[in-house]
């Protein structure tokens, strides 16, 4: 048996439950991302008022915007239960027929990084969506047949970080497609607000702005950003996590007040220091990061667009007038032509 906690103190939770703590369990609760909140929760009465299972959701956007949070909370606001897998836990055809003939009547089945599932089970996926039919194959060569099983009516969730590797027909079977958003500032502090006091720790308005300032528009990270300065302060001792604090825990975590890491500096430095600030190929880009192409094109790059540091050309990227400001730079070629700064 684990030892009693001392001082009649209840035992901390770990990291995991933490985060299942910070989530949202309810659409009071859950901040931002209004438009889809709006729209999903029409679909969802409409259900409902209908006895009928709610339609086929893809839900898409950057890691951390909370795909996962808003399957939960369908769920949740439907009161029925959720299975939870990812496109690459499904190898094999029997894996999906596995999965899906162990649905019950209005059952949600969320499948992550749905972009991730093979040619062969997505063929699988679309008869079970569209007209609730397992197809299985029996047999190999000559002598294999496919026999047809009825499925109950499911609510099949998607949620994917890549839209565009998503085949159209599985695309076009979804009943309706939400793209989450970067959140906004205001909305950003909101959750970091929240977030404090149900982590039981105090945070100064300043602190909860650098903090927000910091947070990538991203949720998850805003939480993450949020639970370093609260060991900060614990360790240290301190009551509650001033401006100070959320200062120093972002050095330790190098990351800068504007959210960037050493990665996304990179970036900057390879247009800026190496390119005179552009235009550079992202192939170039990727190569002096030791990176994919891909991960700099739909990791990295999209936050330091929605920043306005950088800026996508058919010559390649540009740096904007911000990145040379932020690094410390004199601007040069485009950003330092008159009538091109922003300030
Ligand atoms: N935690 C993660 N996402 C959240 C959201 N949208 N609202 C409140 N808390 C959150």
């Amino acid at each position: 048996m684990a030892p009693a906690p001392k001082n009649n103190a209840l035992p901390k939770p770990d990291e995991q439950t933490v985060d299942s703590i910070l989530r949202p369990s309810g659409w009071d609760d859950y901040i931002g991302q209004d438009n889809v909140k709006r729209n999903l929760k029409i679909i969802l009465d409409a259900a409902r008022m209908r006895g009928e299972a709610v339609d086929h959701l893809l839900f898409y956007g950057q890691a951390g915007l909370g795909k996962t949070t808003l399957a939960n909370l369908v769920a949740k606001e439907m009161n029925l239960p959720i299975r939870i897998t990812t496109g690459p836990a499904i190898e094999k055809m029997g894996d999906l027929a596995a999965v899906l003939s162990n649905l019950e009547d209005k059952d949600i089945l969320f499948i992550d990084e749905i972009h991730r599932l093979n040619k062969i089970v997505e063929e699988v996926l679309y008869p079970a969506m569209e007209s609730r039919k397992l197809h299985i194959v029996i047999g190999k060569g000559a002598g294999a047949r496919t026999i047809s099983l009825d499925l109950p009516a499911f609510t099949l969730i998607g949620a994917t970080t890549r839209m565009n590797l998503l085949s159209e027909p599985l695309r076009s079977r979804f009943g309706a497609t939400f793209r989450l958003d970067y959140y906004n500032h205001p909305d950003i502090e909101a959750i970091l607000a929240r977030s404090a006091k149900i982590l039981g720790v105090k945070a100064t308005p300043g602190a909860i702005a650098v903090l927000a300032r910091a947070s990538r528009f991203t949720p998850r990270i805003a939480n993450r950003l949020l639970k370093r300065a609260r060991d900060y302060v614990e360790v240290h001792k301190l009551k509650e996590i001033t401006e100070d604090v959320a200062r120093k825990t972002l050095e330790v975590l190098e990351v800068d007040p504007l959210g960037l890491e050493v990665h996304d500096r990179m970036i900057l430095e390879t247009i800026i220091d190496k390119f005179g600030g552009g235009p550079v190929g992202v192939n170039t880009i990727a190569a002096s990061l030791n990176e994919d192409r891909d991960v700099v094109e739909n990791v990295y790059e999209p936050y330091l667009m929605k920043l306005g540091l950088i800026r996508r050309t058919s010559a390649g990227r540009v740096a904007e007038p911000l990145a040379f400001e932020h690094l410390k730079r004199p601007p040069t070629g485009e950003a330092g032509k008159p009538g091109k700064s922003l300030f």
